[in-house]
C-alpha cells in the first residue's frame, strides 16, 4: 500500500523530540482570558493548541459573510507565547443556516428517520451539496491561514463517523451507492453473482432497483451489507480528499492529519490515512472501557486506568496505518473525567501521567490533552478539561505539570512481530459472528492481549502492506482472502515469516461469499489443511484443547500436508484437529487465551524473539534505547528482574 514521500519525512521531523499539546476553543471563553491562557499552556510545558474545529457558526455567521476577527486575534495570542496552532476545518458542525437553507445534507440512520440540527456530525458524507460547502469553508480557512506562521499543521474535520454518521440512508446516500456499484460490478450480472442474489430472489434487473441495505424484512444479504459498508467508508475518504488537496494548495509546507476514534469499525482507516502526512487519534481509557465487551468484574478493575492494551492497541494501529514505526499523535488525550460513557469515573491518581507515558513508548511523538478549561456551558459540561470550570489546575493538570519529559526522542519502534489487520474483514466477520460471544475485535484482542502479556511489541499492518523484516506474522481473523492476498502472505513465509492464523481466517472470497473449496480457500497449500466442521459455542458452552478452556468458537480441521499438534478433547469435535502445524504455518482453531498464548510462546521462541511472563497489568514497551514499564493496577506490581512498581505508575529505563 502506501509508501509516504520524502516531504512526509521531512515533516516528520520536525517533531523529533516527544511534546504536548491542548485542545482548546477560545470561542468559549471571554476575549479577556485569552492571554492568561496561553501564558499558563506555555507555563505547563505545551507547545501545541489544537483550535475551531466547532467553530464554523462564528467563521461564518452568514451565508458568505466571514469573520476572521477573532480567528485572527486567538491565533495571534497563541503565537505571541510560542505556541504553535493546528487548525481544524471546521465541518463536523454546519451551522442552522446552512441546514435549513439546504437540509437534504442532514444524514438518515438506518430505520429511515433524518438525524436533526442541535448536536453534531450532522452531514451525509456523500451529500453533493454538502461537498460543495465543505470545500467552500475549506477554502476559506486555508486562504486566510494557511501560510500563517504559527499554524504548524491541519486537523481534517473531527472523528469521522462519530455517533454513527458513516452510513447514511437517505437519497444522497442512495444515488451515490447506486454510481458506486455500477463502477465496481459494470454490469448487474456480475453484481448479482457477486452477492449471490440468486438466493431469496435478490436478483436486480436495473440498477435503480437497489437500496441501501436497511428496513429490511430480516437480515440483508451480507455481501450487500459488505458493499454499503465499502461504499459509506469510499464517501469518508472522498470526503477528506477533498479537503486534503485543497489543504496541500493554500497551505504548503504544513502537515495534514485526521484524529481518529479508538476501536472504530465503520470505515477504512488504512484508505482514510493515505492523504494524510501522519495519523491522530483520540485516547479516552477510561471511557473505553466502559463501552467494552469486557466482563462486568473487568469493567471494575480497569475502571480507573483503562485497560492496558485497549489502549495499547489503539497507539500501534495508528502508528501503523501508514506503514511506520512512529510518527503517530494522540490529539485527544483524557485528562479527567468524560462525560459520555453510561457512568464516569475520575481516573486513578498518576493515570493521566501513564497514558502520557504509554503514548511515547507505543510510537507517538505528540500528546494533546481534552481539553484546556472544563466547559461551563452544553453538552460536555460535565466534561472534565486541564483546568476546573472554575480556573484551578485540577488533578490531570496536575499530573502533566509533573511529567519529566526530557531526553524522550522520538524514535522508531523496531519489533520483528507483527499483528494483520482489515475493516473488510471486521465487517464481514461481524455480519455473521455466529455465536454471542464472538466479535472481530474480541478475536483480534485474544491474540493482542497474548502478544503483549508475553512482552512483545507489535506492529498493526493490513495484509496487504508490506511485511519484509517481520520474524512472526499473526493473522488472527484475516476472513475475507482472495488469491492475491494468499499470494502476499506465501510470499510473506518464503521469505522467512512464521505465521499464525485464528479461526475463520481464508472463509471467504472479497466479495463475500465462500470458497468454493471451503475455507481457507487459496490458503489451504500455505496451512496444510482445510476446515472440517465449526461450532459457534453460545455463553455457558465450553471444551478443552492441551489443558486450556475453549469457548465462544472451535473450529476442526482435515489435515493435507500438515500435522494436529493440538486436538479437542470433547465436545462435538472430540479427536479432532484444534491446531495445525505446516512448515513456518500454524492454524489455531480454539477461542481460548491459554492456548493461543501458548501457540504464540512457541512459534516465537522459535523464531529467536524473547519473551516474558508479565502479570495483567504490567506491559513493557521498547522504543529506541528506551524500555518503559508500566503498571496500570492500582497495586504495586513485581517486575520479572523482582523489582517493585508502584500502582498506575511507570519507569523508563535504558534498554
Ligand atoms: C471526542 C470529541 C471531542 C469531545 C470528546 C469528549 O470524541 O472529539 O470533541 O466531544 O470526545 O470526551
Amino acid at each position: 500500500m502506501t509508501d509516504r514521500t520524502e516531504h512526509d519525512q521531512g515533516v516528520i521531523d520536525q517533531r523529533q523530540a516527544f511534546a504536548l499539546g491542548v485542545c482548546y476553543y477560545p470561542e468559549h471563553w471571554p476575549r479577556d482570558r485569552w492571554e492568561g491562557y496561553a501564558r499558563r499552556m506555555k507555563e505547563l510545558g505545551l507547545d501545541y493548541v489544537r483550535i475551531a474545529e466547532f467553530a464554523w457558526s462564528r467563521m461564518e455567521p452568514e451565508p458568505g459573510r466571514y469573520d476572521w476577527g477573532w480567528l485572527d486575534d486567538a491565533i495571534e495570542t497563541l503565537a505571541a507565547e510560542g505556541l504553535k496552532v493546528v487548525l481544524c476545518t471546521p465541518t463536523a458542525t454546519p451551522p442552522a443556516w446552512l441546514v435549513r437553507a439546504h437540509p437534504e445534507i442532514l444524514p438518515v440512520d438506518a430505520e429511515g428517520r433524518v438525524r436533526e440540527f442541535g448536536s453534531r456530525k450532522h452531514y451525509d458524507h456523500a451529500s453533493p451539496v454538502y461537498r460543495r460547502h465543505s470545500r467552500r469553508i475549506t477554502e476559506a480557512i486555508a486562504g486566510r491561514y494557511g501560510g500563517h506562521p504559527a499554524v504548524v499543521g491541519w486537523q481534517t474535520d473531527n472523528e469521522f463517523g462519530c455517533h454513527g454518521t458513516t452510513r447514511s440512508y437517505g437519497p444522497a446516500a442512495q444515488d451515490a451507492f447506486r454510481g458506486w456499484l455500477e463502477a465496481r460490478y459494470g454490469t448487474l450480472a456480475a453484481l448479482n453473482d457477486a452477492w449471490g442474489a440468486v438466493f431469496w430472489s435478490q436478483e436486480y434487473s436495473a440498477w435503480d432497483q437497489i437500496l441501501p441495505p436497511n428496513l429490511t424484512v430480516t437480515e440483508p444479504n451480507p455481501s450487500h451489507v459488505l458493499d454499503f459498508a465499502r461504499f459509506a467508508s469510499d464517501m469518508v475518504v472522498e470526503f477528506q480528499a477533498e479537503q486534503v488537496a485543497i489543504l496541500r494548495r493554500l497551505s504548503p509546507g504544513r502537515w495534514i492529519t485526521h484524529n481518529f476514534m479508538q476501536w472504530f469499525p465503520d470505515f477504512d482507516h488504512y484508505r482514510a490515512a493515505e492523504g494524510l502526512d501522519f495519523a491522530s487519534w483520540d485516547s479516552y481509557p477510561v471511557g473505553v472501557v466502559e463501552r467494552s465487551e469486557l466482563p462486568e468484574a473487568e469493567k471494575i478493575r480497569w475502571v480507573r486506568t483503562g485497560h492496558p492494551d485497549l489502549i495499547g492497541f489503539n497507539h500501534d494501529l495508528y502508528r501503523g496505518l501508514l506503514g511506520r514505526k512512529r510518527g503517530c499523535w494522540v490529539m485527544e488525550q483524557q485528562a479527567g473525567q468524560v462525560n459520555w460513557a453510561s457512568s464516569n469515573p475520575l481516573p486513578a491518581a498518576g493515570a493521566v501521567a501513564l497514558w502520557t507515558a504509554q503514548a511515547y513508548a507505543h510510537g507517538c511523538d505528540i500528546v494533546s490533552y481534552f481539553r484546556w478549561r472544563a466547559a461551563t456551558v452544553a453538552q460536555e459540561l460535565m466534561h472534565s478539561g486541564l483546568l476546573r470550570h472554575d480556573e484551578t489546575l485540577d488533578r490531570g493538570g496536575e499530573e502533566v505539570a509533573g511529567l519529566e519529559l526530557s531526553g524522550r526522542p522520538n524514535a522508531e519502534v523496531a519489533t520483528p512481530v507483527v499483528l494483520l489487520h482489515d475493516y473488510e474483514s471486521l465487517w464481514a466477520y461481524d455480519e455473521q459472528s455466529h455465536s454471542a460471544g464472538a466479535s472481530y475485535w474480541a478475536q483480534l484482542l485474544l491474540f493482542y492481549t497474548a502478544l503483549r502479556s508475553l512482552g512483545v511489541d507489535v506492529d498493526i499492518r493490513h495484509p496487504e502492506q508490506d511485511l519484509a523484516g517481520y520474524a512472526v506474522v499473526v493473522a488472527p481473523a484475516v476472513q475475507l482472502v482472495g488469491v492475491e492476498r494468499a499470494a502476499h502472505l506465501e510470499a510473506a513465509v518464503a521469505a522467512g515469516a512464521r505465521l499464525v492464523v485464528g479461526p475463520r481466517v481464508g472463509y471467504r472470497t472479497p466479495t463475500g461469499r465462500v470458497h468454493e473449496a471451503g475455507q481457507p480457500g487459496p490458503l489451504a497449500p500455505l496451512l496444510g489443511c482445510v476446515l472440517r466442521n465449526f461450532d459457534g459455542m453460545r455463553p455457558g458452552l465450553a471444551t478443552r484443547v492441551g489443558g486450556h478452556e475453549v469457548t465462544v468458537w472451535t473450529e476442526s480441521y482435515v489435515l493435507r500436508e500438515g500435522a494436529a499438534t493440538h486436538r479437542y478433547e470433547d465436545g462435538p469435535l472430540a479427536g479432532e484437529a484444534a491446531v495445525v502445524r505446516h512448515g513456518n504455518a500454524t492454524t489455531v482453531g480454539a477461542w481460548s487465551s491459554g492456548l493461543v498464548r501458548e501457540v504464540l510462546a512457541s512459534v516465537l521462541a522459535e523464531a529467536g524473539v524473547e519473551t516474558l511472563d508479565l502479570p495483567e497489568g504490567v506491559r513493557r514497551s521498547r522504543r529506541g534505547g528506551l524500555v518503559t514499564w508500566m503498571n496500570f493496577d492500582q497495586a504495586p506490581a513485581t517486575l520479572p528482574d523482582g523489582t517493585v512498581l508502584g500502582p498506575v505508575s511507570f519507569e523508563v529505563r535504558p534498554g
